[in-house]
Formats: C-alpha cells, structure tokens, sequence
C-alpha cells in the first residue's frame, strides 16, 4: 500500500546508529555488476528465486513504453493485457457465486465470497503446467469510499464485516482457454480467507500468555489475518503471507503502552473496526495485537487446511517473506518489514526441507518446518560487509532483565530485540526477490523523505541519501551459504529521474526512470522485475512529475539495464508478479486505480480519479488481477 498518510508508521525511536555512520558518498558508491554465476540450487517452485538451473540469457528483448498518465494499463508493443479478476469478482464457491454490483451494494456475505479488496502479492500454482493453475493472491486492505455506497457516512456492524470480508486472501482457480485466461466456476480450490477464518498459531508464541484473549484462552487460535501484503511461495508448495498495517486496525487508550507504541498502535484508528468489533480495542483486549504482525503461511492446494501464523519468523510490519535453501536442504526465510526505520530479517530452519512421502504432500510433510529454527535481523556495516544479528533469548541483551522472558518474547517483540541488538534501521523494506544462480538476495527499500530530518538518523551506508523520496534496491550475499552469518552488499541501484533539480534525487538508473520501487520477483530467465508504488499524493507533481503512473520494469541484473515495461491505471500500484511456468503468461496486480490523494475516495464521486477498468457510467474504479502475454505466445519480457 503507499503509506504516507497521516497514520503512516514511523515508531523506532531507538537509538541503535552509530556504527552505521557512512563517511563515502553513497550515490558515488560503485554498483557492482556483472557479477559470475555460481552453481545453482535448483528450487524447483520457489517464487522470487530462478526456477531452473544454469542461467539463460537475461537479455531484455521488448521495446520500453514512455511514462504515462492515462487511466489503462499500457504494455509494450507485440503484447496484450487482460483483466482476468477484479474487486468483487465471485471466487468460485459452488452455489454461492454472487454477482458483484457496480454500485457497491454487494451484503458482507456476499463479500466473503467475492475477491477481496486491493489484490497485492499473488502467486501462480500449477494444476497442468502452464494451462491450468491456481493463483493465490494477498487482498491488502479497503477503501470504504468504494466499498459501501455511501462510504463511512454512516458505519455499522454489517460495514465492519464487509471491510473485514474484503481483506485476506484468495484463492482461484484459473485456466487458459480459446478466448484466453478465465477463472474456473465452481471450483473445489476456491476459497476466501478473511479477517475472520480461524488461523492456528504454530512457533514459539502459540500457548504464550501474551497471545491469550478472553475469546482464546489457550493463545493457539486467532481469527484473521490483516495487512496482506507479499507474497512468497515455499519448495514445499505452500503460500506465505506478510501481515503489514496490521496496527492502522486497532485503537488503544489515549496513552498507548510503550510496547504498542513501538509497533505504532495508536487510538486513532483509519479502518473504525473498533467501533463495531471490541477485538480491535486494545483497552478491552491487550493481547489482541500480538496476535497480528506474522507471516502467515495458506496451503492453497488443501482447500480444508487451516493456514498458520509463523511466529518463529518474528513479528513485524512484514511485507512478506521469501524462502531460499541451503546446501544441506534447511529452508531459509527472509522477511523484511515496510516501515520507516525498521528492519530486515532472516529465519534459518533447524530441520530440512522434507520430501512428499507416506501419503503426505509436501506441504503436509513440512507443516512445522517454519516453526523450529534461528531468527537473525541484519546489520549493514560501511564497506559492504554486514553481519546477521541472531534473536535468540539468552544470548547478548536479549535476557529477561530487558524484558524479554523467553523465546516467545523475543518474536512478539522482535522491533525490540532488534533495537537492543544495534540492527540496521532501513528506508522501508518491501519485497526480496532472491537469485539462486548468484545467491544475491535483493531487497527494495521503497523510500524514506524523513531520513536525515531534525531528530531522525542520517545517512547510513545501505540507506546512503537524507531525504530519500526515490528509494533504491540493496543486494547481498551470505559467506558460505544462504545459512552464513556474515554477508558482502552493495546496491543494485539507486533509483531517480536524472533530470531531477535535487542531485540526490536523480539515482543512477541505467536506463528508464522510476520511483519508489516495491515488488521485486524474479522470472525463469533470471530478469528481475520491479513494480512501482510512488504515493498517490506524489503522482505527476514535484521530483515525481515525469515519472508518470507507477509502473512495472524490467532489470537485466547481469548489466543494471532497466526498461519500463507497463503503465498502470490512474492512482494505481503495481503489486505482484507471478507467471506459469514456461514463462509465456504473466500475471499482475493493480491495486488501487484512482485512489484519491487523501487515500479514500469520496462515496459520492467514486469515479473522480479512474473508472478502470469497467469504464461504466454507474461503477468504480477496483482493483484486479492482469494477465499479460505476448501477441506470438513467446517468452514474456524476452
Ligand atoms: Fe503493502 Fe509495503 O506495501
Ligand atoms: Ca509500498
Ligand atoms: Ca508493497
């Protein structure tokens, strides 16, 4: 989501800087590229890491289309894009197919099986190759201005449950067809998961006394999951999900405790769940907080299983969490968390990867396999080393004279523990995309214009501009082995408009020119491509004012060559990439389209700022998933 409304996060008032203070001017700092390639891992499956072994070519092969401002989406000569499920969409549900309503008056009933709103991450899981499959996809949060037909005018319970049907997770089943890709109707893979559907508690926390409420006393149960934001797909073939603005649902008292602060839950709330669900009151129920902010992990394959809050892997404001694994077969997690001056996490596990066998599915087999290992934050030194910190209890500060009792501890407050452990406050961590070939594991930090203000920390070596409205992509590389504790980085690149009046605003793309980079996935061939989510506020004015409508690139990372690919819709963010296996149909989402300055529309002019992509004189504008392909069928991208 573009955060920089007035609720936006900023909580780490800790003071963990001065080994980071940077001497070297960071936009000189050399971008290494080029770099060899290494042996394979072969992670058949994995979602932001190279599927197959030794690298293709990763040459961009299509003509880039020009910044745009118009209300469509624009793809490059010789392709076509499609809208394939939008906002409301019915998911599949036999006997429960209920039309969406172009006036928005669809009941929260109906809701719960329609697709959510503003679809972020997504995921394509193959049922026959690449003809039939599903897709997972991460439905973030609401606009109310356009979820109700008059908006928050008036606000009742029946709203609440819509809002709170509209958020989580779906799952659809999709196949290609003569006319092209359609969702598959009814479908037994169909399935919404919302802030209310039961999720167990797996890892350190569940039972904990800080995860029981008054409607769970065991702590082993939660309803709901909020905030969902990447995406990432497992070897074992399961989805995993981050929890983001999990703390913008909850209200606390006038003078919220020092743990709630930390995580930035305030009493003003932007969603007014509280007002009509007492679960979001942190007054009434304390604890109800610590059991958001995990990443939480769906089997979409098992339309029955109960998904998991992983609690082993730390809680956060995550964007998401991506799997990479190591020589000796142990799954590593990386996870970082979107929120100005947070961090960067990873999760290696103490089992390895376990086979399909016994009648079990992978994903059956490996159903604890996220809950039992070592979670680590990440420190970037000067100099392109840096050094994973590990969050374990009892070793260094992490003892229960500061307030950590336990291991369970540790991850409820994992901004803490990572505080006292001198971790890297980073411009706001968004997606990974790791590359298996060259073991580099790439991160966007979106932006962060506080960066260098008056009482906030400077300029760092791997967050190396004060003021930084463009963000830029980091890289790194365990010594050894993903499982490594220490690790050299360097940035890919530091994205900007060249002609920017402000030096520091101009980056050093090698070709097109963006802003505020967020998804970030690797193809087959090894091409990483990165979606844009410059705020709403900022489209089309100041440093921003050539840039366009966010956008989807692709990056040759061999050569740092960057070529803009797609022009979303008015007010859009690009979220998530996925594609079928052989590379030729890629699927992406548009979130967002005419989302208004002030982040919610007026119910009374829903179509002010887009009416993609309906184009109906009685409808809005709403989000949707894309299928792209190439008019000859060939390679996307290629
Ligand atoms: Fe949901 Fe950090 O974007
Ligand atoms: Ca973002
Ligand atoms: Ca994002």
């Amino acid at each position: 989501m573009t955060k920089d409304f007035s609720q936006m996060e900023d909580s780490n008032p800790s003071s963990n800087l001065s080994i980071h203070d940077v001497l070297q001017s960071p936009v000189r700092r050399t971008v290494l590229l080029g770099l060899g390639a290494l042996a394979g891992f072969g992670l058949a499956g994995c979602a932001g890491t190279r599927e197959g072994g030794a690298a293709a070519s990763r040459a961009l092969g299509f003509k880039p289309v020009a910044a745009s401002g118009v209300d469509r989406v624009v793809v490059p000569e010789g392709y076509v894009a499609a809208v394939l499920a939008p906002w409301g969409e019915p998911v599949g549900i036999a006997g429960n197919m209920p039309a969406f309503k172009l006036d928005a008056s669809n009941s929260a009933a109906d809701q719960a099986v329609q697709m959510g709103m503003h679809h972020d991450g997504l995921e394509y899981y193959a049922l026959e190759g690449s003809r039939r499959g599903l897709l997972a996809i991460n439905q973030e949060y609401t606009d109310d201005g356009l979820l109700h037909p008059d908006g928050q005018k008036t606000w009742t319970p029946e709203k609440v449950k819509k809002a709170q049907a509209a958020h989580g997770i779906t799952v659809i089943e999709i196949e290609q067809q003569a006319g092209g890709w359609q969702l598959v109707r009814p479908s037994r893979y169909a399935r919404r998961i919302t802030a209310n559907t039961p999720f167990a508690i797996g890892g350190p926390a569940a039972g904990h006394t800080l995860m029981k409420t008054a409607a769970d006393p065991a702590g082993r149960t939660v309803l709901g999951t909020i905030g969902n934001c990447a995406s990432g797909k497992t070897p074992w073939g399961t989805y995993l999900s981050g929890e983001e603005n999990w703390a913008n649902y909850f209200s606390a008292a006038d003078t919220p405790t020092g743990h709630e602060r930390r995580f930035g839950i305030r009493k003003a709330t932007w969603y007014r769940w509280p007002e009509h669900d007492e679960r979001f009151d942190t007054v009434r129920h304390p604890n109800e907080p610590n059991r958001f902010g995990w990443i939480v992990e769906v089997d979409p394959m098992d339309p029955t299983s109960t998904p998991v809050k992983r609690t082993a892997l730390g809680r956060a404001a995550h964007e998401g969490a991506w799997v990479a694994v190591t020589q000796d077969g142990r799954a590593v997690v990386y996870s970082g968390e979107d929120a100005r001056f947070e961090y960067i996490y990873r999760f290696v596990s103490r089992d390895k990867i376990a086979p399909a066998a016994n009648g079990k599915t992978a994903a059956q087999a490996n159903a604890q396999l996220l809950d039992h290992g070592t979670l680590y934050v990440a420190r970037f030194d000067a100099g392109g080393k840096g050094q994973w910190l590990a969050l374990t209890h009892g070793v260094g500060p992490l003892t229960a004279a500061n307030g950590f009792a336990d291991q369970a501890e540790v991850v409820i407050k994992a901004r803490q523990a990572s505080d006292l452990l001198g971790a890297t406050k980073m411009d706001r961590p968004e997606w990974l995309a790791i590359d298996e070939t060259t073991r580099w594991v790439y991160c966007t930090l979106t932006n962060n214009s506080q960066r260098g203000e008056p009482g906030k920390p400077g300029p760092d070596a791997a967050n190396p501009r004060a003021s930084n409205t463009m963000g830029h992509i980091i890289r790194w590389r365990e010594a050894g082995d993903f499982s490594g504790e220490n690790f050299e980085w360097n940035h890919l690149l530091l994205a900007g408009d060249p002609a920017s009046e402000r030096p520091e605003a101009r980056g050093n793309i090698q070709g097109d020119a963006f802003s505020s980079p967020d998804t970030l996935a690797f193809d087959a061939r090894g091409v990483l491509w990165i979606g844009t989510d410059v705020s709403t506020r900022s489209i089309g004015k100041g440093e921003m004012a050539r840039l366009g409508n966010n956008q989807l690139l692709a990056c040759n990372p061999d050569t740092g060559e960057v070529r803009r690919f797609l022009t979303g819709p008015a007010g859009c963010e690009l979220t998530g990439a996925t594609w079928t296996p052989d590379g030729r149909t890629m699927f992406v989402n548009i979130q967002h389209p005419g989302e208004a300055p002030s982040e919610r529309n007026d119910p009374a002019d829903p179509r002010r700022f887009s009416n993609w992509p309906d184009f109906s004189p009685i409808g809005r504008p709403r989000s949707a998933t894309v299928v792209v392909r190439r008019v000859d069928g060939g390679v996307i991208g290629a």
